[in-house]
């Protein structure tokens, strides 16, 4: 029997060093850049209909709030470019189901357009190569192609240049979670205000990072984490500094602004610490929602 339906399961990211250089003259910004994927996951599932009626999309999920259900999501970009590029047509609904966080620096929309590139290659028997899919993901935006992948990788360019990183030992994570997002773009514009008229040097690989998720050395790890838009997404938002601040204050091994914020993740010693801090956060009324995490996990699947 054909198959008609696909979900793929695809997770979040937070980003271990965001070193961020100068602006190029194509607006974009030179990276260097360590991902993690971690267990916080979207769902795409692709049906194919029989009435016509182009490619719907409907969101569901307790992070639904805020993604639109048109053609500006990303993962319908993802369908519109493979539909021209092997020009055929899609006649499917696509649903979301989200619980990565919107606009808040784990790469929720990213994730949604690398899960599609992989339900659509499924559905439609495209026999796309891993390196297609790549160049297909790139072309949507800079973190698409980590999602594809997943585990822990370094991204150069503009993040979206990717070679996988030897890194062992589980990480956990407590994230706090803002109900109001930021906008990456703007992020990058605050960065370059505040950094306007100082010397912008080449970012570099973090080559103590590197040694110690090698090591398996999360406390390493923790002192070791560094965001470049980190000031940048503080000066937006404030409050940030003052969640950073409770962390640490509550034993974090490290804390970190995620990408381009506004969720803090922090990283905690085990699950146990990460109970404890994800109550003590809550309970502090500086933060609207927590969630726990681990990483690294696998990229786009199909489940
Ligand atoms: O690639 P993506 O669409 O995710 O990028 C969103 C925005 O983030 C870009 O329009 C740009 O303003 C900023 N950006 C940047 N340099 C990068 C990646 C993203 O300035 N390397």
């Amino acid at each position: 029997m054909p198959i008609h339906t696909v979900t793929v399961r695809v997770p979040a990211k937070v980003n271990l060093q965001l070193s961020v250089g100068p602006r190029g003259n194509d607006g974009y910004h030179q990276l260097v850049t360590v991902f993690q994927a971690i267990s916080i996951f979207d769902e795409v599932t692709l049906t194919k209909s029989t009435d016509g009626s182009g490619t719907t999309i409907s969101i569901s999920g307790d992070q639904r709030h805020g993604v639109p259900a048109d053609e500006t999501n990303l993962a319908m970009q993802a369908a519109e470019i493979l539909s021209k590029k092997y020009d055929f047509n899609i006649d499917a609904h696509m649903e979301i189901k989200k619980s990565i966080p919107v606009a808040g620096g784990m790469a929720g929309g990213s994730a949604d357009a690398a899960a599609a590139i992989m339900a659509i290659d499924y559905l439609y028997s495209l026999n796309m190569t891993r390196d297609q899919m790549i160049e297909v993901a790139a072309e949507l935006g800079s973190d698409v192609p980590f999602m594809l992948n997943g585990g822990t990788a370094i991204g150069q360019g503009h993040g979206d240049q990717l070679t996988s990183a030897l890194s062992r030992g589980t990480y956990h994570w407590v994230l706090a979670l803002s109900s109001l997002g930021l906008s990456t773009p703007a992020v990058y514009g605050e960065c370059d205000r505040l950094r306007a008229g100082s010397e912008i040097s080449e970012p570099q690989i973090s080559d103590s990072l590197m040694q110690a998720l090698l090591s398996a050395d999360s406390k390493n790890v923790g002192k070791l984490l560094v965001n470049d838009l980190q000031p940048a997404a503080c000066s937006l938002r404030p409050a940030l500094r003052l969640i950073l601040d409770v962390g640490q204050e509550y034993g974090a091994l490290g804390a970190i602004v995620s990408g381009s914020g506004p969720t803090v993740a922090f990283l905690v010693a085990d699950e146990d610490q990460g109970l404890d801090l994800a109550v003590a956060l809550t309970s502090s009324g500086v933060v609207g929602s927590v969630a726990r995490a681990y990483g690294p996990v696998h990229g786009a699947k199909i489940i």
